[in-house]
This record gives C-alpha cells, sequence and structure tokens, in this order.
C-alpha cells in the first residue's frame, strides 16, 4: 500500500504543464484507432486509466506505437478493422474506457469481455446497458448491472433518440460510438450540456456530426480521416494546484497551457465567488480546444452556496472543492451532486469521513455536503483508493497543523502520475511512505 505524508511546506511557486487531458486522451486513442491513416497524438496523458485503452485497443489490432513520452501515433484500421481480441479488456480504474468502449463495441462483428478493478467493479452500467440494449445491442452484465460486462457481437443495430436521465458525457459519448455502426440517426439529448470532446474529435476527423449545448446527432456509415491530435493539459489535475496555492499564504503559481472548456471549469467560478485570485492569460486554441495559462494567488476564501446548475461543470472537482471549503470563513452548501456518490469512490461519504477526521465541522447530506471553514489538524486519512481524493487530502495537509497520512495513494497514477514529485517541486510538503494496509 501506498501512503504519503502531507504537512504544510513552503509557498507554491513556479511554472508548471500538468499533465494531457484525460477524458480527451481516451478520446483520442479511441478515435484514431477507427480512422483510416496514422494520427499523431501530442500531449498523451502517460496515466494508468488511458494506458488501459490504448492496450485495449492493442488487443484488438491497432498498431500504437509510442515515440516518446506524451507521444503515440495510431496507425488506425478504420471503423471496420478491430479485430477479436484474445482475451478480456482490461479498464482498470477507468469507468470513461468502459463505458465508451461497451457502446463502440456493441457495434463490433466479435464479442468482448471488459473487465476492472475492484473500484470500477461496483460502478454503474446499467446507465449505458440500457439505452444501448434499446438500439439493439446484447449486453450482459453482473449482479446490479456491474462490471464485468459481456458485449456481444454481431448485432443490428439502430439508431434512437434518447433523452439522458443523469447528465453524462460518458453516456453521451457510448451512445455516439454506437450510432457510428447503427441505421439511421441517433439522437442523444441531455438534461444539462456536458463535455463534448467526443462530439468535436469526431468532426475533426471528418465525420458528419450536429451537435449544439445538450444535443448531439449523428447516422451512422461514415467514415473517419486521421489527422493530428493536440491534448490540452487537463484542467482537473491543475485543480489540486489551483486549491493549493489560494490555500497557502505568499503562493503564485502558473499553471500552462490548461484545456478551459466551459463545461469543465465550474470550479473556476465557484472559486472566484468565493474570493479566490486565478487570471486566465493568453487564451487561446489548442488542437480546436480552448486552453489558457492560469496564474494563480493566494487569497483568503468565503463560502458560499453552490450554484445547483454549475455542479456538472465541475463534477471532478468536488473532492477538491471540499477542501477549499474546510478552509474558508463560514459555510459552503453542495446540493445536487449526487452523482458524486457513485464515482472512483463515494466521494461524498469518503471526503466526509477524512475532513472530520482533520477536525472541520462537515455534515453530509444524500446530494451534497454543508461544509464550516475552520483550523484543520493532523491526522490519519484514507482516500479508499481515489486518486482525487489522495491529491486532495495532499491539498488539506498544506493547512493541517499536524501532518496528515494518507493511505491507499497508488490510483494517483491513473491521472496524474507524478503528482507528488510535481507538488513537492512547486512547494508542497508530501513525502511517500509505504505503509501497511489498516483502517484510517
Ligand atoms: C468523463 C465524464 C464524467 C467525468 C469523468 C470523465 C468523460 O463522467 O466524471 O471523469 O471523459 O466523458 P460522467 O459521464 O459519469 O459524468
Amino acid at each position: 500500500m501506498l501512503n504519503w505524508i502531507a504537512s504544510p511546506g513552503t509557498a507554491l511557486r513556479g511554472e508548471v504543464r500538468v499533465p494531457g487531458d484525460k477524458s480527451v486522451s481516451h478520446r483520442a486513442i479511441m478515435l484514431a484507432s477507427l480512422a483510416e491513416g496514422s494520427s499523431p497524438i501530442e500531449g498523451f496523458l502517460e496515466g494508468e486509466d488511458t494506458l488501459a485503452t490504448a492496450a485495449a485497443f492493442a488487443a484488438m489490432g491497432v498498431r500504437i506505437e509510442a515515440p516518446g513520452p506524451g507521444r503515440r501515433l495510431v496507425h488506425g484500421v478504420g471503423l471496420a478493422g478491430l479485430r477479436a481480441p484474445g482475451g478480456p479488456l482490461d479498464c482498470g480504474n477507468a469507468g470513461t474506457a468502459m463505458r465508451l468502449l461497451t457502446g463502440l463495441l456493441a457495434g463490433q462483428s466479435f464479442d468482448t469481455e471488459l473487465v476492472g478493478d475492484a473500484s470500477l467493479s461496483r460502478r454503474p452500467m446499467g446507465r449505458v446497458i440500457e439505452p444501448l440494449a434499446r438500439m439493439g445491442a446484447r449486453i450482459e452484465a453482473g449482479d446490479g448491472g456491474l462490471p464485468p460486462l459481456w458485449v456481444r457481437g454481431g448485432r443490428r443495430l439502430r439508431g434512437i433518440e434518447y433523452a439522458t436521465p443523469v447528465a453524462s458525457a460518458q453516456v453521451k459519448s457510448a451512445l455516439l460510438l454506437a450510432g457510428l455502426y447503427a441505421e439511421g440517426e441517433t439522437v442523444v439529448r441531455e438534461p444539462h450540456p456536458t463535455r463534448d470532446y467526443t462530439e468535436r474529435m469526431l468532426a475533426a476527423l471528418g465525420y458528419p456530426v450536429r451537435y449544439r449545448e445538450g444535443e448531439a446527432r449523428l447516422h451512422g456509415g461514415g467514415r473517419l480521416q486521421a489527422r493530428a491530435i493536440a491534448v490540452p493539459a487537463d484542467f482537473s489535475s491543475a485543480a489540486f494546484l489551483l486549491v493549493a496555492a489560494t490555500l497557502v499564504p505568499g503562493s503564485d503559481l502558473l499553471l500552462r497551457e490548461v484545456g478551459v472548456h466551459p463545461r469543465r471549469t465550474g470550479l473556476l467560478r465557484v472559486l472566484e465567488r468565493m474570493g479566490a485570485a486565478v487570471e486566465l492569460l493568453h487564451p487561446r486554441a489548442l488542437g480546436g480546444e480552448p486552453v489558457a495559462d492560469l496564474r494563480v494567488r493566494h487569497a483568503r476564501l468565503r463560502g458560499i452556496d453552490v450554484p445547483v446548475e454549475w455542479v456538472p461543470d465541475m463534477i471532478d472537482e468536488f473532492p477538491a472543492l471540499f477542501v477549499a471549503a474546510a478552509c474558508a470563513h463560514g459555510c459552503t452548501c453542495i446540493r445536487g451532486a449526487q452523482e458524486l456518490r457513485v464515482k472512483e469512490s463515494d466521494r461524498i461519504g469518503v471526503m466526509a469521513r477524512a475532513l472530520s477526521a482533520l477536525g472541520v465541522r462537515i455534515e453530509e447530506t444524500p446530494d451534497g455536503a454543508l461544509i464550516e471553514g475552520g483550523a484543520l489538524r493532523g491526522g490519519r486519512v484514507d482516500s479508499h483508493g481515489d486518486h482525487r481524493v489522495a491529491m486532495s487530502l495532499a491539498v488539506a495537509g498544506q493547512r493541517a497543523a499536524g501532518g496528515v497520512e494518507i493511505l491507499d495513494c497508488a490510483a494517483v497514477a491513473t491521472s496524474f502520475p507524478g503528482f507528488d514529485r510535481l507538488a513537492r517541486e512547486v512547494g508542497f510538503g508530501l513525502a511517500v511512505a509505504s505503509g501497511q494496509a489498516g483502517k484510517a
């Protein structure tokens, strides 16, 4: 078991580029694999989640070269070119890999089995299985719609119109990928618009797709053409450093080339309302995605009511926000975030327990929490193998009066390999300690 000890370091300073965007990296491998020709990818996330996606496509006959760190050259096989893998495809910890692959594999001529680690094996898959079945797919799951999944090939899919009950880019993307293989039109509508990377990358690779906020539609039977793909730095990884630099007095940090897609940057709006000092410098486009350099300086935060309509735009940033709220003046109220209960861990329960152990007054609700800001003490906390919880608790440690021992941090390598080294470089107090498995 990999544990960390986080404690106050120095003011956070310097200029860094966090690793590539996870959502974009998954889609780059998937769509480049299905394209005709060879697509070079720059800025690819060398994380366990996206490496699992690359390994899955390699197992289905796609040649993927790695000419250097963050670089891939994907020799696409065309929409009909995938081959049956020799065994189950292991998605590891990656919900995006499993849900998007389920849609894509529903349209193949061969059967596949999708498996994942203990955390992924607890995550609901009915949200993709049910609409894909309406398209004509045959997918079997374990009890309660949980992985492993068996996706039957050789099915004739037909396009459907589907209104997703939850705002989920993974569900939307799974249906669009199945739609590539379906007769007729596939239309997906969402209760709140989510990240549109699948739609944008399909369009960039020449596939006819129509989309606007909250709705995407495409017909099956088109083709994808290879092209160069540039991946911005991941806003969700930058979020830990944004919050840390806000909380640590004297900090002044520059995060380079961060993706600032409006469907991802709800945390910026929340932090701004809480009183944070974040500047977006040199806004520009990188491979069609909006990016900017983010300059963040220390500021005193005040608690707020987080607007419910902003929740989908910051769905991965709540563990970091819990920590910001715990250090703010006054109470922060989070509602409408019940999706957090089915992420890599139950992020409401896990963060509430960890912050309580550090002396924070926090009341858990079914769909959020009430967090009273105050002083943090040291203690022993459990990340439950959730990468974003572990990194958020490392941020909490920068403001705790004693050391914070964080259990079970190895999953950080799924999304932010090298986090502890980079964090130390900018000023974190963060030591790695391999310890015994044990309860916090
Ligand atoms: C993702 C969508 C979100 C997000 C996840 C990545 C994606 O999940 O939490 O980290 O790449 O499409 P949901 O679709 O479950 O909201």
